[in-house]
């Protein structure tokens, strides 16, 4: 899908170039647990504040012309957080789709997941099932929630998958890999945020962030908002991209429109 004029004009009040906006950003939001403790509160009430930044950001994508946007909510080891926060972050999942699914139908926004559904409770699974079944004929924005996810658990099951399939190992290539990834089908991010001044990536699409550009903020994630989101993008747009050769491919793509 081509960039809108709106979008265009959008970017370049942002001093942003429309032609080099990533396609796929995937973001690590952390930092709500601290965010709640500075102001005295649980950890659920940084949790909570939480949303307004997924909203920002979802709104950033569309105005700026991303076209899938990947956040990372829960981890396979956020399992092993307190039972209490675990089903805080559940019912807040259901709660939030519940409320925002019209709106972001009306955006144009498809919901898709990667991660091991079937590990959450039943109502986040239908949930989840619907958000996506009255979603999925959109196309402005690909938001794509990994939801017990980590990208050991996702290249052990492609591992199981690939062993199953009889390939002739050796055949093998990147591509029979990627064909059994829950991301299959999507863009490799080109751009990877993490909020909160952690400088790590915790499981977090190993494989497919092989040649991303990282942002790390300090900002912790409830007070991450649109200018953080656009800031991300500038910061992207300034790198030099060369994938192991010589040309910086990310200045060359501007000049060719
Ligand atoms: C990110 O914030 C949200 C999830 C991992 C679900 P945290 O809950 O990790 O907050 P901090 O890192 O403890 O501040
Ligand atoms: C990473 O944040 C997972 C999500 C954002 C869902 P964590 O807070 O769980 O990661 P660590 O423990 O700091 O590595
Ligand atoms: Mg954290």
């Amino acid at each position: 899908m081509k960039i809108t004029a709106e979008q265009h004009d959008f970017c370049a009040s942002m001093n942003l170039d429309s032609v080099r906006i990533p396609k796929h950003v995937a973001i690590i939001m952390d930092g709500n647990g601290r965010w709640a403790s500075e102001r005295g509160q649980e950890r659920v009430f940084g949790h909570m504040n939480g949303i307004n930044s997924v909203r920002a950001s979802v709104e950033a994508a569309l105005r700026i012309g991303v076209r899938h946007l990947t956040l990372y909510a829960f981890s396979t080891e956020n399992w092993s957080r307190p039972q209490e926060e675990v089903d805080a972050l559940m019912d807040l999942l259901v709660s939030t789709l519940v409320k925002e699914v019209k709106d972001l139908e009306s955006k144009g926004v498809r919901l898709r997941t990667i991660g091991d559904l079937t590990s959450l409770p039943v109502e986040c699974q239908d949930q989840i099932a619907k958000s996506k079944e009255s979603t999925k004929h959109l196309d402005s924005l690909d938001l794509i929630l990994a939801l017990s996810y980590s990208s050991k658990w996702e290249l052990v099951e492609a591992t199981k998958q690939l062993m199953k399939s009889g390939i002739d190992p050796d055949a093998l290539e990147a591509s029979h890999i990627d064909q059994y990834l829950a991301t299959f089908g999507i863009p490799d991010p080109e751009l990877m945020i993490r909020t909160s001044g952690e400088h790590r990536i915790s499981n977090f699409m190993l494989w497919q962030l092989a040649y991303a550009e990282f942002h790390f903020t300090p900002v912790l994630w409830p007070d991450f908002g649109q200018d953080n989101f656009y800031e991300a993008v500038r910061d992207f747009q300034n790198r030099s991209r060369r994938f192991g050769g010589l040309l910086d491919t990310n200045h060359t793509m501007s000049k060719q429109g």
